[in-house]
């Protein structure tokens, strides 16, 4: 199945079809691609990078399992605060794809990464006025987005009963091999595996989608002792050329699907209710403006079926339409700031 058919089979009426957890987080890691300015799959050959390092590592069936989760969760948080990236940045899209090209090693990348994004697209006293005021105090909001970022993402993973270690691993998604990533100071094996392993598979992929192989090689070398893991680096560069070429031959949804470490049971009625709510609350935090707009919308579609006299089932299916109908659609944020 096509990941363009899934998009379209997740939701459908009763769960007969049998959904399970990694298939709704597999749509959610499409929608969360496109948030972030990569094409759909991004996050998905990331996972399959990701887990047949574990493999190679020879990591036991738990900890591929939490690798796996990891994966497929890293990168959902960078959506939540797109309000404020664009509020500041202009176009977060742009701010967000551009953040894999760079080497954050050092001071003075990171300056001129912020510097280049800053306001972007906004004539030049516009841009400078906006930087007087994220002085004043707007950085503030920079660590506002963070604390929501994470309160969010863990308040998802928690009503999706994920196992702590993935809870763990996805709150040290953006830690660094040296030290001087986030959460600060936390470093070389102090970071779980799954966030080194996970944190290397995000870039190469990108790498070796938009520059080949030896791209996706050079950044890993590049970046071994800083931002990557060394060992996972080694484990990476032998197996590499291998690693891409099976992706490459692979259906990627179904081989994510078929290669879940976990024995996901298939979601009862209200299990698969209570993950599309927790969906909707989640993806109306992007924006202040759309807080409680997915319930609402469901609320009243509910209620606009029954009226219609659709069965029981029907209506099931609309609520469950209208809690997610909004989880593709990626409003451009930074139109909100352009006029
Ligand atoms: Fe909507």
């Amino acid at each position: 199945m096509s990941s363009n058919t899934r998009l379209q089979h997740v939701g459908h009426q009763g769960n007969s079809g049998g959904t399970n957890l990694a298939e709704l987080l597999g749509v959610l890691s499409l929608a969360t691609d496109l948030g972030m300015g990569q094409p759909m799959e991004h996050m998905l050959r990331q996972c399959l990078i990701a887990l047949r390092l574990s493999e190679r590592m020879g990591l036991d069936e738990s900890d591929r399992g939490v690798v796996y989760y990891t994966s497929l969760l890293a990168w959902v948080g960078c959506n939540v605060d797109a309000y404020e990236q664009a509020k500041w940045f202009g176009d977060e899209f742009v701010l967000k794809a551009d953040a894999r090209l760079v080497d954050f090693t050092g001071p003075a990348p990171a300056m001129r990464y912020m510097v280049g994004h800053f306001a972007a697209g906004k004539p030049v006293l516009e841009r400078a006025r906006l930087a007087l005021a994220f002085l004043a105090g707007g950085h503030r909001d920079g660590e506002v987005m963070l604390e929501n970022h994470w309160r969010a993402v863990d308040d998802l993973m928690l009503r999706l009963g994920l196992a702590q270690g993935v809870r763990d691993s996805v709150g040290q998604t953006f830690a660094r091999w040296d030290g001087k990533g986030v959460p600060r100071g936390l470093g070389g094996e102090d970071i779980l595996i799954p966030s080194r392993l996970v944190n290397l598979a995000d870039v190469v992929e990108m790498f070796h989608r938009t520059a080949g192989l030896d791209a996706a090689l050079t950044v890993a070398a590049q970046r071994a002792g800083t931002q990557f893991d060394p060992a996972v680096v080694e484990a990476f560069s032998g197996e590499a050329a291998a690693l891409f070429a099976e992706l490459d031959d692979v259906n990627c949804w179904d081989a994510v699907m078929t290669a879940n470490p976990a024995s996901d049971s298939r979601l009862t009625d209200d299990e698969l209710d209570n993950v599309l709510e927790a969906f909707a609350d989640f993806v109306d935090v992007k924006s202040p403006y759309t807080i409680g707009h997915s319930r609402g919308v469901a609320d009243l579609s509910e209620d606009a079926a029954r009226a219609c006299g659709l069965n029981p089932s029907d209506v099931t299916l609309v609520r469950r339409a209208a809690l997610v109908h909004d989880l593709t659609n990626h409003v451009h944020q930074s139109q909100v700031f352009r006029n």
